[in-house]
């Protein structure tokens, strides 16, 4: 049984989740990719456990394949590596009437999107996303890119996949803080809109992660089609993410990034709580949300240093910052206000509850 999230973007494409769908991947690109020789991009951990996987199900399929293996972690994510997966597609012989295939988690999906939508002004990509991160984030809504010495996800650009297959058997395989960092992204999703959802992530059970999988990917993909170039409605997606970045840039990008946006959401709402912006209780919420999944619910930076990461951020325009804040589990409103009052946000976010 597969589920599938139609994303009406302004070029529409289905996002197909299923249990043990891996294997039939090259049945669920026919349609709209046959003829096309493809590139499958990927990292060398995901190629060691699923590559051939893939390959098979895709020759079998009768497309002609090859594959593309960079080093895996965040540290790939540069314009280096970006082009040496360039230089690959072109001596892959890659045409523009063929297209990539990104196997593996948000790290490879923001590459080889990246890197289909500038390979000769631009091919078709499909995710195949491998961690619960890709599957339920970055393999839907079309941004891709590399991050630069400045910060991460400096240079990209907007590109919709044609069609993302999830198998949510390739979570097996995650190790757990990996997993964890999924949770925490799918809990975001809950304390923005859906209350169950938040519920079903605080308790989580394994055997319906297609059903919540899909879940969070129709409320990701509703923002998206209110905006597609995250200039509007989208930004809610930020939640937790101000001192989030923060933590992941205090730490030298150590502190997973899920890990990092935990962390973030129980900040903003305890500062929300305090403000009354905030229902009494939402942050003890989140926190044990977090703590269910072993996330954590505190980082060691003080509210002096995260202020100052912040205020780097890529979303400071002017002197204003936009932030998320939580009116209860299910709802949220976006507050504009002048850098400096992020001080104040972190230091009370930072007190005990
Ligand atoms: P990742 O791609 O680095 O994957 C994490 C680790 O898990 C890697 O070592 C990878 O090799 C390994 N892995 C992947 N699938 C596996 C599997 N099934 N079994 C075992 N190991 C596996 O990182 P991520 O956490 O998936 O994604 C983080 C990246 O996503 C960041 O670069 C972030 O900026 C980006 N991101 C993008 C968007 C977007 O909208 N484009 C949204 C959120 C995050
Ligand atoms: N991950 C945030 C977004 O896609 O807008």
């Amino acid at each position: 049984m597969t589920e599938t999230v139609r994303i009406n973007t302004s070029r529409p494409y289905d996002v197909i989740i299923g249990s043990g769908i891996l294997d039939s991947c090259g049945e669920y690109l026919y349609d709209l990719l046959w003829g096309k020789r493809l590139a499958v991009v990927t990292d060398d951990i995901v190629a060691g456990l699923y590559l051939e996987r893939v390959m098979k199900s895709l020759e079998s399929s009768g497309f002609r394949v090859f594959s593309v293996v960079f080093p895996h972690g965040e540290g790939s994510k540069n314009m280096g590596v970006l082009a040496d997966i360039l230089e690959k597609l072109a001596e892959g012989g890659l045409t523009r009437a063929d297209a990539v295939v990104a196997l593996g988690g948000g790290v490879t999906g923001d590459m080889a999107g990246f890197a289909a939508s500038v390979y000769q002004r631009g091919i078709p990509f499909a995710q195949i996303p491998t961690t619960l991160l890709a599957a339920v984030d970055s393999s839907v809504g079309g941004k891709t890119a590399v991050d630069l010495a400045a910060g991460k996800n400096l240079a990209g650009v907007f590109a919709q996949p044609v069609r993302v297959i999830c198998d949510t058997d390739t979570f097996n395989t995650l190790p757990p803080e990996v997993f964890a960092d999924g949770c925490a992204e799918s809990i975001k999703y809950g304390v923005l809109t859906d209350p169950e959802l938040f519920e079903s992530f605080s308790r989580l059970d394994k055997s319906r992660l297609s059903e919540l999988v899909a879940r969070c990917v129709r409320i990701k993909g509703d923002y998206v089609e209110r905006d597609e170039f995250d200039t509007g409605d989208r930004r809610f997606l930020n939640l937790g993410h101000t001192m989030g970045h923060a933590i992941e840039k205090l730490s030298g990008y150590t502190f997973p990034h899920g890990h990092a946006v935990g962390v973030g959401m129980v900040m903003i709402a305890r500062a929300g709580e305090k403000l009354g912006l905030t229902e009494a209780g939402t942050a003890e919420a989140i926190a044990a949300a977090l703590e269910n999944n072993d996330l954590p619910v505190s980082s060691p930076y003080s509210p002096e240093e995260l202020y100052s990461a912040a205020i780097g951020d890529k979303k400071r325009m002017g002197g204003k910052i936009t932030v998320v804040i939580p009116e209860k589990i299910g709802s949220c409103s976006l507050k504009t206000m002048p850098v400096n009052e992020l001080l104040e946000l972190a230091r009370l976010g930072k007190e005990g509850v």
